[in-house]
């Protein structure tokens, strides 16, 4: 047995993943069990419950990756503040104390952490590496292009190469500042989104706006190439010396400051958000026509914190020369700890690869799961009023009924989902039907903003009656936006709302899962990957005629998702969810006790992303 522990940690999103002989065994982020948002202190409780899921000690195991380079990184620090001296003294300092502290002592931080038990070889990857090997080594593809952009790694911004058999090779790369994560992020911070986890929020804003100040971006932010490379104009950025992502001369570019965070938002951040999606989607579909021409294959695998901009997935699916393309599901840096596992069993030990249908990612259910009889005894010492099904079939029956009675059901069964989306294990869900339920949801349940549309889940046979999704109709990661299929759309009046009031207008059978463009995030539920899921879609379906159902992540604004039972009933009693499922057991909210929780006091503990 060969049993390698990978590692990401102190950037944003710490994350552990344990391979067994090639196999996939565990994967969780350290924030679920810490429950800090994007954690990126050292992942002791996700590699604790790795190691417990395969029953192993930190002995047992033979190799520790770490998902980049620290000495790399650390040259790129010291080269950018020289570049940048003396303004970028700044930043320089505010990085340093944790570089000195542990970065650059990595090999005896980690042996320290895992308790001296583990004595053999740990291994470092480039961080585009690390991401290159999470997307290509679980796809069902022999042979593969491999793209990966993020904001940054080492040096690289963006890479790209093959994969074949065992074995990834990076060709090309885009270096530092050049970068079209930081390019994304300077708008998220200037239209005042938290960069590293507002860009999602900026996606979903685009919709609202005309992409106005496209051409101005790209006459003055940036030299775009015709093979998607490209030079930005440093002089409208500020990360390399200051503490802000963009400068003073960005300001005057585009007619103000940067908005306040939590301010109202404005047509210009509208306008902002889909001017920056558009020439994102110009650079991506740049890029894969010349990674397409380069390499030749007819497969692509994408990862890095860009192939989370699910937008541009769908238009590279669409559009794009690639026949088939499968992205890592946990996109961002997180996942980097799977790639680096999954890059020593193959490319350093050469360990043979077995392609499988429909991947090897197991639905990216890979965190803990509960049993019933844990469950019940947290709700019994809690006192808690529940109903335990010994037939599960009998409560998909009354889920259904719950969920047709416009009910908000808070869902949690099965392993938790590794990555940033809830894929119906840690999730809540509703009636995509219900005309309410997008504005209940958002302002009643998530606390979060009003202008974000929710996400469908549909049952994958049936996905191409309700969405446009072009060829493949597997999207099982919820990483592709697709057009809402026209006979389920409705005429609307076009001049009948304006701003973020768009979101009101009902526009499809399905109003809750559609945006303002007519679009959805949507993800597929098979049989393979989640059959339970699969079971209770259709079970809805088969009463209702309905295959599709909201989902949206199990927690409120500003917290990880639920990890354990106790997570999931305190934010079940912290909001105005009306159903908990905890695996084969039901609570609903009228029949709970007035509860000890004070739900300012359990809101007021996340802060706001
Ligand atoms: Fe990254």
């Amino acid at each position: 047995m060969t049993a390698i522990l990978g590692i990401s940690a102190y950037y944003h999103d710490s994350a552990a993943a344990l391979v067994v002989d090639g196999e996939i065994v565990a994967a969780a982020q350290e924030e679920r069990f810490t429950r800090i948002k994007h954690d990126h202190g050292f992942p002791g409780n996700a590699i604790e419950y790795c190691l417990e899921e395969a029953g192993l000690t930190a002995d047992d195991l033979d190799y520790v990756g770490f998902y980049d380079k620290p000495f790399l990184k650390f040259e790129r620090l010291l080269e950018t503040y020289l570049a940048f001296a003396p303004v970028g003294f700044r930043s320089f300092l505010k990085a340093m104390p944790l570089w000195l502290n542990q970065k650059l002592h990595l090999p005896r931080e980690i042996r320290r952490e895992l308790g001296g038990g583990f004595t053999k070889r740990i291994v470092f990857t480039e961080h585009h590496e690390s991401h290159a090997a999470s997307a290509f080594y679980p796809s069902p593809f022999e042979d593969a292009a491999i793209m990966t952009l993020d904001g940054v790694g080492e040096w690289a911004t963006a890479s790209f190469g093959t994969g074949s058999g065992n074995r990834i090779e990076l060709s090309h790369e885009l270096r530092f500042p050049h970068s079209l994560g930081l390019l994304y992020s300077a708008f998220t911070y200037f239209t005042g989104f938290r960069v590293n986890s507002g860009e999602y929020k900026l996606m979903g804003l685009a919709p609202y706006g005309e992409p106005k100040y496209t051409d101005l971006i790209l006459e003055n932010l940036l030299d775009l190439r015709a093979d998607g490379s490209f030079r930005l104009n440093l002089e409208y950025f500020n990360y390399c010396q200051g503490l802000t992502m963009t400068s003073k001369r960005f300001d005057r570019l585009f007619d103000g400051p940067p908005r306040q965070p939590e301010s109202p938002l404005g047509q210009r951040e509208m306008d902002l958000a889909a001017s920056i999606q558009k020439v994102t989607e110009e650079i991506l579909m740049r890029m894969v026509r010349h990674v397409h021409s380069a390499t030749g294959m007819s497969n692509l695998c994408l990862a890095g914190g860009v192939a989370l901009n699910c937008v541009g997935n769908g238009r590279i699916l669409r559009e794009g020369p690639f026949d088939r393309v499968w992205i890592q599901p946990a996109a961002g840096d997180a996942g980097g700890a799977l790639g680096v596992a999954l890059f020593v069993w193959h490319q350093l030990l050469g360990s043979q690869r077995e392609v499988v249908e429909p991947d090897a990612q197991h639905g990216s259910l890979l965190g803990p799961s509960f049993e019933d009889t844990s469950i019940a005894s947290i709700l019994d010492a809690t006192g808690a009023v529940y109903h335990h099904f010994t037939d599960p079939e009998l409560l998909d029956d009354r889920l259904v009924e719950l969920l047709e009675d416009e009910k908000v059901v808070g869902l949690f069964q099965g392993r938790m989902e590794f990555g940033p989306r809830a894929l119906g294990c840690r999730s809540i869900i509703g009636d995509a039907r219900s005309r309410a339920m997008q504005s209940v949801m958002n302002l009643k349940i998530k606390y979060r903003e009003s202008f974000r549309p929710f996400a469908p889940i549909v049952l994958a046979e049936r996905a191409a009656e309700y969405f446009d999704m072009a060829g493949d109709t597997d999207s099982p990661y919820m990483l592709v936006v697709s057009p809402v299929a026209p006979d389920q759309q409705l005429p609307v009046d076009r001049g009948s709302a304006i701003g973020l009031d768009k979101l009101k207008v009902v526009r499809s059978k399905i109003p809750a899962v559609t945006h303002v463009d007519y679009s959805a995030r949507v993800q597929t539920v098979d049989r393979v990957r989640n059959p339970r899921l699969h079971r209770l879609m259709t079970r809805f379906d088969e009463k209702t005629g309905c295959p599709v159902l909201i989902n949206t992540s199990f927690n409120v604004r500003g917290e990880p998702i639920v990890c354990t039972p106790e997570d999931a009933y305190h934010c079940f009693m912290g909001t105005d969810m009306d159903v908990l499922v905890l695996e084969n057991t039901i609570l609903l909210k009228s029949e709970q006790p007035m509860s000890e929780i004070d739900r300012e006091n359990y809101l007021s503990q996340f802060e706001l992303d």
